[in-house]
């Protein structure tokens, strides 16, 4: 981590060495936070921060789905991201907003603890993904099943969810893969440990409908309306294991993924093995929108 600019944390910038918690903040035994991920990117006309507005929502309805009581309004919080990226002096950035049950009582009970709130950012620019590769992903199918909202909200973006999709990513990469995708209780495919999924077959795009208990990505939605815009279509569908093996592309999507292309899954070439061309074009789409180069999704950017 190269600590760069301040962090906010409860209203105030404190420098990035100094933003610290109690060891017995709640949220750290009992996982009662939830955050958010949002990249700042380098446009030709200024630093712009991506679908601030859906983040913030999303936020909120987490917030919500875990009775936390928020200090700040939605308004705030979106001044108080595009101040600690200011600050930060970086143009290009992660962004992570995080709220979470704080130190004061311990106890499973988590409300009657203060909600604290977070905001830090760090460098990172477009294409560097940390999540397994950028082009040419090989996936393998978890043995870990996808929890779903039986047991937790899963619309929430909660750190709860983590430990579920930290257990996939870790057993794919130590079985020498870039990344996980999971299944949920049905044997349906759900979504990657930190990714949206999408298939090509006789080019119809599909992709799992959030009831098969993936998170509702921003990413996804953008590359849905992109798609739209563009006079194509998305079919929303329960999606086997087989679906996987035999698409003729598979690409992922997510803030810190962008669009990556899957090559593989277990020991399955995808399609050619290579990148295809739809997951080609739908990653120039997406990149020429973040940059604020295709004017009908300027609307998405909110500049610093
Ligand atoms: C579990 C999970 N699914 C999907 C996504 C993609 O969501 P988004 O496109 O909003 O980043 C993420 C990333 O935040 C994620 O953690």
């Amino acid at each position: 981590m190269i600590e760069t600019g301040k962090i906010w944390m409860n209203g105030k910038l404190v420098p990035f060495k100094d933003a610290k918690v109690h060891v017995l903040t709640h949220a750290l035994h009992y996982s009662t936070s939830i955050f958010e991920g949002i990249r700042c990117y380098d446009t030709p006309n200024g630093s712009a921060v991506f679908r601030l507005s859906e983040h913030v929502d999303r936020l909120f309805k987490s917030a919500k789905l875990y009775s936390m009581k928020m200090q700040y309004t939605k308004k705030e919080i979106s001044d108080a991201i595009l101040q600690t990226v200011k600050a930060s002096g970086l143009k290009e950035a992660y962004i992570r907003p995080l709220a979470y049950y704080g130190y004061g009582t311990m106890g499973l009970t988590p409300t009657t603890n203060k909600v604290d709130m977070s905001i830090a950012c760090w460098e990172w620019k477009m294409g560097e993904s940390k999540a397994g590769k950028f082009s040419g992903a090989k996936c393998k199918v978890s043995s870990w099943m996808k929890i779903d909202s039986r047991s937790q909200p899963m619309q929430a973006k909660a750190a709860s969810n983590y430990a579920n999709a930290a257990l996939a990513r870790m057993e794919a990469l130590e079985n020498g893969f870039d990344e996980a995708i999971m299944l949920n209780s049905q044997g349906k495919v759900a979504e990657g440990s930190a990714e949206n999924i999408f298939i090509i077959k006789d080019d119809v795009i599909q992709t799992p409908p959030l009831s098969a208990g993936g998170l509702e990505g921003i990413t996804r939605d953008s590359i849905m309306q992109i798609i739209e815009e563009n006079n194509g279509f998305v079919i929303e569908r329960d999606l086997e294991r087989d679906d996987l093996y035999t698409a003729d592309e598979i690409f992922m999507t997510g803030t810190a993924a962008e669009v990556k292309s899957v090559t593989q899954i277990d020991k399955v070439k995808i399609g050619t093995g290579k990148m295809g061309s739809v997951t080609k074009a739908l990653q120039k789409s997406y990149r020429d929108a973040v940059m604020g180069e295709d004017e009908r999704f300027l609307p998405w950017l909110t500049f610093i």
